[in-house]
C-alpha cells in the first residue's frame, strides 16, 4: 500500500523539476543503467538478452539499482525501453547486437492500424509494473523513480519503418501522402502511453518522462501536428499526483528548436529536456520562469580526461545561471564506451561545484 512506503529521504530531484529551491542542483543520467558499467553486462548476459532482462522484473530491479550503489545519483529510472509497447503490441521486437531494435512486421497500411490490440498495461506489460513496484520497493525512499514513455512520434517511427532509420523513408511518406492514416496509428499509440503512464505512477513511479527522440527529424509544421500534439494530450491527460505529492512531468525533444521549446512549455509540462545543442540560459529565456531545465552536458565530453569534464560541467551549471529549476544530466544517453570513473567525475564535479548557484 502506498501509505505503507517510506518517506522519500532525498527528493531534490522533485523540487528542482517543479523550480522549487534546493541547496544545489540534483542530477542523474539518461541510460545511467547501461552497457558502460562493467555489472550491466554481467547481469544482461545472465538475463540472456536485453530484451529477457527488461521483462524479468528482478533483473531489471537489480540493473536499476547499480548506477546507484556506485554514485552519488539523485533519481533512479526505470530499466525499460520505449519499445515495450510496440512489443507488446506484437509487432515483433527483437534487439539484434550492434544493429538496434527490428521489428518484424511494420504497420504501415489502415489494415496494420486496425489490428493493433488494446493494451491493459497490468497484462501485457504487467512485467514493467511489477519491476517499478519491486524497484520502489528496494530504494526504500532513498531517491525518487522516474518512470518514462516513448513519444507517440518516436515510437510510431519504429513502427513504420520496422526499426532505426536515419531518413525515416517509410514514415515521411506517410506523413506527406497519407496524413490521416498517421495520425489513426499516432492516435492509438497516444492512448496506450497515456494509459501505461498512469499504471506507472500508480505502481509508483514518483515522476515522468516523454522522450521525443526524433522530433528534431520533423519540419516546425509538421512537429506541431505529429509530435507535439501527441504530447500535449499526454501532458493534459497523464495522473500529476501521487501519494499526496506532485508528479512532475518532463518532456524532452531531442534537436528541439528555439520556437520547439516555447511551444513545449505551454504544454503544462514541469521541466524540460534539452540536448548540447541548445545553451541552457537560452532555453531558459525561451521558457521563462516556472519550467525546469533538464540538462545538457554533451554526453562526448565523457571521453575527455577528469579535469576537462570538470570544466565542461562548470560551463554547463554557468549556463543555466543562479536560482532554481534546474537538474543536472546529458543531453542524451551516456555512451556505452565511455569509462565508468569519468561519469564519477562529472558527478562529483556536480556536488561540488553548483550549491554556489543556489545561494
Ligand atoms: O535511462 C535509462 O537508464 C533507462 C533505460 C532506457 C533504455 N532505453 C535502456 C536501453 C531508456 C529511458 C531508453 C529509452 C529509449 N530506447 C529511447 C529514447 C531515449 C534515447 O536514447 O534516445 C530510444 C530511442 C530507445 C530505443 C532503443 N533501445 C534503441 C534505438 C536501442 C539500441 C541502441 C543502443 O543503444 O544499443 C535500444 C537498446 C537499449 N535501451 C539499451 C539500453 C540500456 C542497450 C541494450 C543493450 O544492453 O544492449
Amino acid at each position: 500500500m502506498s501509505s505503507s512506503r517510506p518517506a522519500l529521504r532525498n527528493d531534490l530531484l522533485l523540487r528542482a523539476l517543479c523550480s522549487q529551491p534546493t541547496p544545489r542542483t540534483p542530477l542523474w543520467m539518461m541510460r545511467q543503467a547501461g552497457r558502460y558499467l562493467p555489472e550491466y553486462r554481467t547481469t544482461r548476459a545472465r538475463a540472456g538478452s536485453f530484451l529477457k532482462l527488461c521483462m524479468n522484473p528482478e533483473l531489471a530491479c537489480e540493473v536499476t539499482l547499480q548506477p546507484l550503489e556506485r554514485y552519488r545519483l539523485d533519481a533512479a529510472i526505470l530499466f525499460s525501453d520505449i519499445l515495450t509497447i510496440p512489443h507488446a503490441m506484437n509487432l515483433g521486437l527483437e534487439f539484434e547486437a550492434g544493429e538496434g531494435p527490428k521489428l518484424d512486421r511494420p504497420v504501415r497500411t489502415a489494415a496494420d492500424v486496425a489490428a493493433l490490440p488494446t493494451l491493459d498495461p497490468e497484462g501485457e506489460l504487467r512485467y514493467v509494473m511489477d519491476a517499478v513496484r519491486l524497484i520502489r520497493r528496494e530504494l526504500a525512499g532513498q531517491v525518487p523513480l522516474i518512470g518514462f514513455a516513448g513519444s507517440p512520434w518516436t515510437v510510431g517511427t519504429y513502427c513504420v519503418e520496422g526499426g532505426s532509420s536515419k531518413t525515416f523513408s517509410h514514415i515521411k511518406a506517410m506523413l506527406y501522402g497519407d496524413p490521416r492514416l498517421l495520425h489513426s496509428l499516432l492516435e492509438r499509440l497516444t492512448r496506450a502511453t497515456i494509459d501505461y503512464l498512469n499504471a506507472q505512477v500508480e505502481a509508483g513511479a514518483q515522476a515522468l518522462m516523454v522522450f521525443d527522440t526524433w522530433g528534431g527529424a520533423l519540419t516546425p509544421a509538421a512537429y506541431a501536428e505529429f509530435s507535439l500534439a501527441y504530447m500535449q494530450q499526454i501532458a493534459s491527460a497523464v495522473r500529476r499526483e501521487a501519494d499526496g505529492r506532485r508528479v512532475p512531468l518532463v518532456l524532452f525533444t531531442k534537436g528541439a528548436g528555439a520556437t520547439t521549446f516555447a511551444a513545449l512549455a505551454r504544454t503544462g509540462a514541469d521541466a524540460l529536456g534539452v540536448d548540447w545543442t541548445t545553451d541552457l540560459a537560452e532555453a531558459r529565456r525561451l521558457v521563462g520562469p516556472g519550467i525546469a531545465l533538464q540538462g545538457n552536458l554533451d554526453p562526448s565530453v565523457l571521453y575527455a580526461p577528469p579535469a576537462a569534464i570538470r570544466t565542461e560541467v562548470a560551463r554547463v551549471l554557468a549556463s543555466y545561471g543562479r536560482g532554481h529549476g534546474h537538474v543536472f544530466n546529458l543531453g542524451h544517453g551516456i555512451h556505452p564506451d565511455v569509462p565508468p570513473e569519468h561519469a564519477a567525475a562529472m558527478i562529483e564535479a556536480v556536488h561540488e561545484l553548483s550549491p554556489a548557484y543556489h545561494e
